[in-house]
């Protein structure tokens, strides 16, 4: 229907602002996208100096999927749509239209996204990816090990989500690639290392 097309192009669009960018911009860090990992997202605001630019990069992140998707079940749109609809946001956040389409990795957003499917859900997600980064240190390894266990958690909490989600964790996994190499390689840095401001 014409009302499920204008909020997916919605979803996209304000996927695409990249809060990564604006919040480093307005606290004067360096910009994500040209020091660290050059990835625009929360870790790399983290690493790059700011706890509080971070912590507000992710909140915004998570909205950018989270309200979509949220309107849309309220609306009474059905599962299958909604998840079309989430993706929709990550596309927006990994290949902004007002970013010259390079932007992050979508995990803050997918875990929006997800996060109108249950707080069961949520949970197990959220405490997968701590448990990971606390143990080994590397906030790109508890994304991928996070992104792969999700497809089974949904099945197991409300499996007609079972596809779009596991769409989803391939998108984000792939958006690894590079995050994956460092690690094989052992050239990883991690989450709690700092970079100069400089840099
Ligand atoms: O969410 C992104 C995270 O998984 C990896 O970020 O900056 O280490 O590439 P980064």
């Amino acid at each position: 229907t014409p009302l499920v097309l204008l909020i997916i192009i919605g979803a996209y669009l304000l996927g695409s602002v990249s809060s990564a960018v604006l919040i480093s911009r307005l606290c004067r860090l360096p910009d994500p996208r040209e020091s660290g990992s050059g990835n625009p997202g929360a870790t790399n605001v983290l690493r790059l100096g700011g706890r509080g630019a971070a912590a507000a990069v992710l909140v915004c992140d998570i909205l950018k999927g989270m309200i979509p998707v949220w309107i849309s079940y309220f609306l009474g749109i059905n599962p299958f749509l909604l998840g079309f609809i989430g993706i929709a946001a990550c596309l927006g956040h990994i290949y902004p239209i007002f970013f010259h389409f390079r932007g992050g990795k979508g995990v803050a957003t997918a875990l929006g996204a997800l996060a109108p499917i249950g707080w069961d859900l949520s949970g197990l997600l959220i405490g997968t990816w701590l448990l990971t980064v606390l143990v080994t240190g590397y906030s790109s390894l508890g994304s991928m090990v996070t992104a792969l266990a999700a497809p089974l958690f949904t099945w197991w909490v409300k499996p007609e989500y079972t596809l779009p989600v596991a769409m989803l964790s391939c998108l984000i996994v792939f958006r690894h690639h590079d995050n994956l190499r460092r690690l094989l390689e052992g050239s990883e840095s991690k989450i709690w290392t700092k970079f100069s401001r400089t840099k």
